[in-house]
């Protein structure tokens, strides 16, 4: 696994926990919106670094999945602006969501991102023998 991309999905999780947890415990809203406002700004953060990965390395793929990037954050600011105008109550129902598509997304669309990256390392390791 490419050692920038496993730390940055690991700190998703993390965050995601945090944010599950003060759900549960029943915080107040404010505290939930920061928690998710934390959650989305490091989303972002980590899109960016993934991209500049796919840049380099010339990711047969990067189109689609930015665009996938592109509509994850669309729909976490929508939620976003919902849950500070007060229009959302959120609970568990919108946890799930959140799990949902970021299981999804790491273990389908960056997976294939892994597996290519990893497939670049074993070539240039063959190359250098
Ligand atoms: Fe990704
Ligand atoms: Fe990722």
């Amino acid at each position: 696994m490419h050692p920038l991309l496993e730390k940055e999905h690991q700190q998703l999780i993390d965050l995601l926990d945090d944010l599950d947890k003060c759900i549960l415990k029943g915080y107040s809203v404010n505290q939930v919106v920061k928690r998710l406002d934390d959650f989305v700004a490091f989303a972002g953060e980590h899109f960016k670094n993934e991209e500049k990965i796919m840049e380099y390395y010339k990711y047969t793929d990067i189109i689609d999945h930015k665009k996938e990037h592109a509509s994850l954050l669309k729909q976490l600011r929508t939620l976003q602006s919902q849950l500070s105008n007060g229009l959302t109550p959120f609970g568990q129902g919108y946890m799930q969501l959140l799990r949902n598509w970021l299981e999804a997304h790491l273990l389908d669309t960056d997976n294939r991102l892994e597996e290519f990256l990893y497939q670049i390392n074993a070539d240039s390791d063959k190359k250098n023998r």
